[in-house]
């Protein structure tokens, strides 16, 4: 097609000394739904990125056009796009960082949960393609219902005998970034100066904003805090209403998928103190061999489930620690036992999936 032809013509004419020096310190990071809501204006920020040296975007539709539109952006990372499962290894393969926004969107009516029957299947498949061809990659996992997802994608990954539960992250962060907007609206603050840890997961109830760590130190009238905790938890209904019937958040999630990635390209990188949350296996089991008894602190775990959102350090091998939830006060332990229920339901539903 011609613009993969003038992308050719450009590479063979080009110096490429020059091109692959520019190239070479950064990191390779994939998107794999590249073409839609989320995807392309991810796509379009990542070639942004300084960290990100070659840039792979991936759907089973209308990535070329995608990738001839954003390869004329003059910043450093080289890009190249792919379509359609038999371009799906060449497009995984080498890669530092696997960023998945592909999938159905919501619609009114719709919960995170209804979306499950049709990207369980996209996540499991693009998730095999990640064991063949870069089974070291981190993979940020954006595709819903993510409370699903994730333990799906780590089932396959066990399955292969690739599990590595500090490389798989659910993408929480446009929690986050809503809470830090509201909270800020409500304290009259730049939302840039206004930390709002969110735990949990990432649907309904799951979605539990810890108000009573705000930083900076606050304190919320009771209406506050219910009218914050249910526009946090209903942020994307909101936003899907608004769409009426054209999908959900597309720009402000593609804004919180780089703004996560950028974190976890910087803990590859070696920087240190990156903490953000994200939905992680929060239980590492230990291995077989290990003596029978094991010391509480031996294990990191959260809650009592295989898998919680909570802030995590960053580092250059993935997850490097799994942060405590920190005191909770009466309100944030009556919403983090509604959570665990419905999370512990649909953690169940992922890793069935593929069990069964
Ligand atoms: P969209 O429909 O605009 O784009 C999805 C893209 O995935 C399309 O280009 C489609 O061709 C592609 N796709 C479908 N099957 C594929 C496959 N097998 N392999 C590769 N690509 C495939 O949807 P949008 O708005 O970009 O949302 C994507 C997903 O992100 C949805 O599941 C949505 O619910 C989720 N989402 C997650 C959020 C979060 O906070 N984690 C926030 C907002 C949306």
């Amino acid at each position: 097609n011609p613009s993969s032809c003038s992308m050719e013509q450009g590479r063979v004419l080009g110096r490429m000394n020059c091109r692959s020096k520019g190239g070479a310190s950064g990191f390779k990071v994939a998107i794999l739904g590249a073409a839609g809501g989320i995807g392309q204006p991810l796509a379009m920020l990542m070639k942004m990125n300084p960290l990100v040296s070659v840039l792979h975007l991936y759907d089973v539709v209308n990535t070329p056009g995608v990738t001839a539109d954003i390869s004329h952006m003059d910043t450093g990372a080289v890009v190249r796009g792919f379509l359609g499962p038999q371009q799906l290894e060449n497009a995984l393969t080498g890669m530092n960082l696997v960023i998945i926004p592909a999938g159905v969107p919501r619609k009114p009516g719709m919960t995170r949960d209804d979306l499950f029957n049709i990207n369980a299947g996209i996540v499991k498949t693009l998730c095999e393609g990640i064991v063949r061809c870069c089974p070291g990659a981190i993979v940020n996992l954006i595709s819903n219902p993510v409370n699903s997802t994730v333990p799906i994608a780590a089932e396959v990954f066990k399955k292969a005998g690739t599990f590595d539960p500090k490389k798989l992250l659910g993408v929480t962060m446009l929690d986050v970034v809503r809470a830090n907007t509201f909270v800020a609206e409500v304290l009259g603050l730049d939302p840039r100066e206004v930390d709002v840890p969110v735990v949990g997961g990432h649907a309904g109830v799951t979605i539990l904003p810890l108000l009573s760590q705000v930083k900076p130190k606050c304190s919320f009238t009771p209406e506050e805090i219910s009218y914050l905790t249910a526009r946090i938890q209903n942020g994307g209904t909101e936003v899907v209403e608004a769409k009426a019937g054209s999908g959900s958040a597309t720009l402000s999630m593609a804004y919180a998928a780089v703004k996560f990635a950028d974190a976890c390209l910087r803990g590859l990188r070696g920087d240190a103190g990156i903490v953000e949350c994200a939905f992680v296996a929060s239980q590492v089991p230990l291995p077989n061999s290990h003596p029978v008894y094991i010391h509480p602190s031996a294990t990191r775990h959260v809650t009592e489930l295989p898998f919680f959102a909570s802030k995590v350090r960053l580092g250059r091998t993935g997850v490097e620690e799994i942060y405590p939830l920190g005191p909770l006060n009466e309100y944030e332990r009556a919403g983090l036992e509604k959570a665990k229920k419905e999370l512990a339901a649909s953690i169940q539903k992922g890793v069935s999936f593929i069990k069964n």
